[in-house]
């Protein structure tokens, strides 16, 4: 059995073959729930009056499946890959990272059922009802258990800043999970009024800010390092910007409440915090882009490092575009309209989601010990999803630029809505790019793991 570039057998790596396929499964499933959603917007009668395809039911699963069933899995798999690499140790315990493997999409399987019926906490992106949730804690608690026993009987002393990103995710989402689905009042999973508004976006904002943004830097700080073969450009610069994340990201959800009767101290506070995630951001992309300083044709030459790589130069933008429309000024335009749904796609798909992509295929020849099934429908997949989410932020901005306007000028809706549909067209075909995406990736990484008879030795 041969052995990857971290010393341990392929066979050791059970739980991150596991997250690979859960992550590509779900991926097409949740683009199958958003080709729904952005054909309702262009022909809402199309699919009838069928309760569980009703826009309402089928948003949150999709929201749910491509943030919990595809991104985070995808960076999962990674971690599970690189953590014990980093620490010169296996995993703690590749059977618990088997029954996590298994909770987690039993976890999602039950999601999709119980909001395809109806029943939801409805509170975005904390939809899931409260059975589903304990599922969700104790899930967190055994991945979480699993990596600091890991940590803990390292032979390497030195914590690279990849496994304080891991750490740090994991163990401030358990927290934030528990506090943001307000997981003591389980009828509701709610509080009332403003507080609850408050709590809710604590949570929201951070299961982007706390988990998949630190889950994609840590992979992108060890896939980057990895691929150019050249140390990390500043050690130091990555603590900074691990701290910066940490002391600003956290605690600036009040930025998704800007239009409500939030106190004014705390939007002031979200605001001002917004702006400086210009530093803690700015200093991850200097150190990982100086890092390949002079390596661009490796980059270039490694699939996986391509999409690692668009994914930091669209962090870029989409760091851009967040703390702008942070600014009271420019969410009187850009607030309820497709300008966010742009930035949201743009940030969850074009940056954590292409890391996460890019993080399986940098890991599939290592945990199998043979070369990925095809580097050529690696490549569709990178042009499919990049041309895909660059279309889906265009149409959308400029939709939503339209939108705000519209409210701008206080125009009727309904005399605003026949400008957007060619928007809505855009989208749904670019959605069809990002689809045939899934599907091509879903068959690629498949075939990488089960059913791949070349021999990695073969190729080298
Ligand atoms: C400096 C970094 C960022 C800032 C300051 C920022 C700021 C914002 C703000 C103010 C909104 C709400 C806009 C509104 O409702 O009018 C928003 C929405 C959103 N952001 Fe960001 N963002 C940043 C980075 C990111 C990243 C890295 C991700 C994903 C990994 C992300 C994902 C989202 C999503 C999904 C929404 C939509 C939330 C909803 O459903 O309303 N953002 N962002
Ligand atoms: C076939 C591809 C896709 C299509 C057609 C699609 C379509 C949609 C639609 C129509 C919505 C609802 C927008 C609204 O309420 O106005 C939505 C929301 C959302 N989608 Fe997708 N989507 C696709 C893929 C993805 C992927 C791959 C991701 C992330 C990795 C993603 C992340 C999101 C997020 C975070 C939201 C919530 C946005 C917000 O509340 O501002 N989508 N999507």
């Amino acid at each position: 059995m041969s052995t990857s570039e971290n010393g341990i057998s392929a066979q050791n790596y059970q739980s991150a073959k596991g997250f690979c396929v859960t992550a590509a499964f779900w991926l097409v499933v949740a683009t199958l729930a958003g080709m729904i959603l952005a054909t309702e917007f262009v022909a809402p009668d199309l699919l009838g009056n069928l309760s569980w395809l009703s826009f309402g039911r089928v948003r949150p699963i999709h929201t749910n499946l491509v943030l919990l069933g595809f991104v985070f899995p995808g960076l999962l798999a990674a971690a599970c890959y690189f953590l014990p690499g980093l620490l010169q140790t296996q995993l703690y315990s590749e059977r618990l990272g088997l029954i996590s493997v298994w909770l987690w999409n039993i976890i999602l399987a039950c999601a999709v059922v119980t909001l395809a019926m109806g029943k939801t906490q409805a509170r975005e992106y904390a939809e899931l009802i409260w059975p589903i949730d304990l599922l969700v804690v104790i899930f967190f608690v055994l991945v979480f258990y699993n990596f600091a026993m890991t940590v803990k009987q390292r032979k390497e002393p030195v914590l690279y800043v990849s496994v304080w990103y891991v750490l740090a995710a994991i163990t401030l989402t358990a927290i934030v999970y528990i506090v943001g689905n307000v997981m003591w009042a389980p009828t509701t999973g709610a509080m009332t009024g403003m507080p609850d508004a408050i709590t809710l976006w604590f949570y929201g904002h951070n299961i982007l800010g706390t988990l998949l943004t630190p889950m994609a830097v840590a992979a992108a700080y060890y896939i980057i390092p990895r691929v150019c073969r050249s140390p990390l450009y500043s050690h130091t610069l990555s603590l900074i910007g691990f701290w910066g994340l940490v002391l600003l990201y956290t605690h600036i959800g009040t930025h998704h409440l800007l239009q409500t009767p939030a106190p004014t101290w705390l939007k002031v506070i979200s605001i001002v915090d917004s702006i400086g995630m210009i530093i803690p951001v700015t200093v991850v992309l200097i150190n990982l882009w100086y890092t390949t300083k002079g390596k661009l044709g490796e980059i270039h030459a490694d699939v996986a490092a391509k999409f690692v790589f668009a994914g930091t130069i669209i962090y870029l933008l989409v760091c851009i575009q967040g703390p702008l429309h942070s600014l009271p000024q420019v969410q009187r335009v850009t607030h309820y309209t497709n300008w966010v749904v742009g930035h949201a796609h743009l940030a969850a798909l074009g940056f954590s989601g292409m890391i996460a992509i890019g993080g399986i295929y940098h890991i599939l020849p290592h945990i199998t010990g043979r070369p990925l099934y095809s580097r050529f429908l690696a490549d569709l997949q990178y042009w499919l999803i990049l041309l895909g989410v660059s279309g889906f932020t265009i149409s959308l901005s400029i939709a939503g630029l339209i939108q705000g306007n519209g409210w701008l000028n206080a125009e009727t809706v309904y005399r605003i809505l026949p400008q957007l549909h060619i928007y809505n067209v855009i989208r749904a075909s670019t959605g069809v790019m990002i689809l045939s995406g899934a599907l091509v990736g879903f068959y690629n990484i498949t075939r990488s793991l089960f059913l791949n008879r070349q021999d990695l030795s073969a190729n080298e």
